[in-house]
């Protein structure tokens, strides 16, 4: 009701009612009405950083947005205008909410060379593949079931899991990716502890944090443990087309369509601002997904696929995607060969074959995160690795990602970061390591992926 409608108060002649003598006032008057699974939420340390990181004379390795100016965009300005013209009123009108049936079987074309033979009918559009982990989660998990993801893991779906209250286990990946043994002893101990695995999330190519790739020895592996038993894969793959001079990896879902939800998104081999990817599912999930969709957004927003689907039909979009290859892989060489300059031999990272990161390992007692200030104040930024675990782990790593500046500014910012860890290494020689932020007692995920 506008405020403007409410009878005035005694008393009061703005019409509001009088704040209670002794009643102290809160920052937050809803503070105790919120559902109990907003404790979960919180902003990623992703986002708290975007303001200070995106000023000019700070040099980003942080955020994860690809290379927008690298795409013609001429000619997506023309295939905009002329999708006004052509297809406006379709364009701008409500839609169904498996999404449009022609980007549909598009999608399945786009999935063609890692080996994923689709029809359309399985494929739900979403807003994002980010929107799909949501809509995936929504359908299968209740509070405290357990997900297990690689550690460390995609800051956006952990984010995901939390708000739907799940705990999340995380399983070891070394270079190789998910290690198919910590797999299985994962899966005996969260069952010997009488919970239940709703599924596995797993990003299998070019791992975000991590920069490694499940190899092809180990697909099959991964695929018959969660055979035995009898889980399902929820497959992210939002890089997978992004490999440098290699063919695309052959997907989980290639072969176990009836055991693994695919997620795919043009975010990184188009643009993210469109909002489209998509879910490709067995049969029966896909009818829930699609009911989950139109509960959260009736449809996934037409203009947007409409605006893909032109975009895939008149555009050489593998020659594109061609184009973002050779310019992420000379970021990557910049970066890789900035790292082996710089850094000391004490510190570890990994070699990314693809894709948009490199998972950085500094020496026993740095704390990354309370580094993060005078790194900034260095005018350089990364995201502190704590953010890809659900358990407080990762102090000593951090993720850089070299998508988003020129090769010379990568350079600049591993030069500039180099300088903050060795005068942090100084601190620790001459006063002491930190205290260990890692909880005590346990073991812990493999955070060098070295
Ligand atoms: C592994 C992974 N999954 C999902 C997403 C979400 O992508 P989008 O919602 O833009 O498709 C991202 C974005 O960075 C990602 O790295």
């Amino acid at each position: 009701m506008p405020s403007g409608d409410r009878p005035a108060q005694p008393g009061d002649s703005s019409g509001r009612a009088p704040v209670p003598v002794g009643r102290p006032t809160r920052l937050d008057a809803y503070v105790d009405r919120y559902a109990a699974r907003t404790k979960g939420m919180s902003a990623s340390e992703i986002r708290a950083l975007f303001s200070v990181a995106s000023r000019p004379e700070v040099v980003s390795l942080a955020g994860g947005m690809p290379n927008i100016s690298g795409l013609p965009l001429d000619i997506v300005g023309s295939t905009l205008h002329e999708l006004v013209l052509d297809r406006g009123t379709e364009a701008m009108q409500y839609g169904g909410g498996q999404g449009d049936s022609t980007l549909r079987a598009q999608i399945c074309q786009v999935m063609r060379p890692e080996g994923i033979d689709a029809h359309p009918d399985d494929v739900v559009v979403t807003v994002g593949s980010q929107q799909a982990v949501d809509l995936v989660t929504r359908v299968f998990c209740d509070p405290g079931d357990v997900v297990l993801c690689e550690a460390p893991s995609y800051v956006g779906a952990l984010g995901v899991f939390r708000a739907y209250e799940c705990e999340v286990v995380h399983v070891e990946m070394d270079d190789d990716g998910l290690v198919p043994e910590a797999l299985r002893q994962a899966i005996a101990a969260v069952r010997a502890a009488g919970k239940s695995i709703k599924f596995v999330y797993t990003i299998p190519n070019y791992h975000n944090p991590a920069g490694v790739t499940l190899s092809s020895a180990r697909r099959p592996e991964i695929l018959d443990i969660c055979a035995e038993a009898d889980l399902l894969i929820l497959e992210d793959n939002p890089y997978g087309l992004l490999g440098f001079g290699r063919d695309p990896d052959r997907a989980l879902r290639a072969d176990e369509a009836d055991r693994v939800v695919y997620l795919g998104s043009f975010s990184k081999t188009f643009a993210p601002g469109f909002r489209v990817g998509w879910a490709l599912a067995p049969h029966a999930v896909r009818e829930k997904l699609v009911l989950a969709q139109e509960s959260a957004t009736l449809c996934p927003p037409t203009f947007s696929q409409l605006a893909v689907s032109s975009y895939l039909a008149t555009h050489d979009w593998q020659g594109q995607i061609k184009q973002f290859q050779e310019t992420y892989r000379e970021r990557r060489d910049a970066m890789l060969d900035a790292l082996a300059d710089q850094l000391p031999s004490s510190a570890t990272w990994t070699r990314p074959d693809g894709g948009f990161y490199v998972w950085l390992t500094l020496p026993e007692g740095l704390d990354v995160k309370a580094m993060l200030p005078r790194a900034v104040t260095e005018r350089v930024a990364y995201v502190p690795g704590t953010a890809f675990y659900a358990d407080g782990f990762g102090s000593r790593c951090m993720r850089l990602s070299y998508c988003h500046p020129s090769p010379e500014r990568i350079r600049e910012g591993v030069r500039r970061l180099a300088g903050v860890i060795q005068a942090e290494l100084e601190l620790r020689e001459t006063f002491g390591a930190a205290l260990p932020r890692e909880p005590r007692g346990y073991e812990g995920p493999n955070t060098d992926l070295s």
